[in-house]
C-alpha cells in the first residue's frame, strides 16, 4: 500500500495559549487535546499528520520553506498573523502545496480587521466558526485533494 499523505497542521501565533482564551470564541480545548483529536481523524482518514506551533513568524516562515520536501499538505491556523502577515502568504506561495485555512472562530462575524485573510487565495478552503470541526473539514478536504 502507498503510503500515506503527510500533512503538516502549522499553528501560529497564541494558539499554544488554547484553553486559556476566550471560550466563547475558541472554545475549551487545551493546544494539546485539539491536536489528539486532529489526529484521530486523520487516522481515519489514513492521513498521517505533524504539528508546529510556533509564536516567532521567521520560524513559520522557514517552516513553509522547507515544507515541500516533506509534507503532502498543509492546514494552517496562523492566528492573527492571517491578517496582515504578507511574508506568510509568501512563503505559502513558495511552498506551493494543497493548503487549508482554519479558524476556531468565525473570523467574519468579530472586529473588521479579522475579515482579512493573506492567505486565503492560496488555500483551497477557508474554514472557520467551526471550532475544532474545522480541521476534520479540512482534513477532508485534503484527503479529496490528494486521492
Ligand atoms: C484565530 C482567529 C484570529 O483572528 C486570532 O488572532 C487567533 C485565532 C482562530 O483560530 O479563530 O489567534 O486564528
Amino acid at each position: 500500500m502507498a503510503d500515506s499523505p503527510y500533512i503538516a497542521v502549522l499553528h501560529g501565533v497564541n494558539v499554544n495559549m488554547l484553553g486559556r482564551r476566550d471560550p466563547k470564541h475558541y472554545g475549551t480545548l487545551t493546544l494539546m487535546e485539539l491536536e489528539e483529536q486532529i489526529a484521530e481523524w486523520a487516522a481515519e482518514l489514513n492521513l498521517e499528520v505533524g504539528f508546529m506551533q510556533t509564536n516567532a513568524e521567521a520560524r513559520f516562515v522557514e517552516h513553509l520553506h522547507g515544507a515541500s520536501d516533506v509534507y503532502d499538505g498543509l492546514i494552517l491556523n496562523p492566528g492573527a498573523w492571517t491578517h496582515y502577515a504578507w511574508a506568510i502568504h509568501d512563503a505559502l506561495e513558495i511552498a506551493a502545496l494543497p493548503a487549508v485555512e482554519v479558524h476556531l472562530s468565525d473570523v467574519r462575524a468579530r472586529e473588521p480587521w479579522r475579515a482579512v485573510s493573506v492567505i486565503e487565495d492560496l488555500c483551497l478552503l477557508s474554514v472557520s466558526g467551526k471550532g475544532a470541526e474545522g480541521y476534520r473539514l479540512a482534513l477532508e478536504r485534503l484527503r479529496e485533494e490528494l486521492s
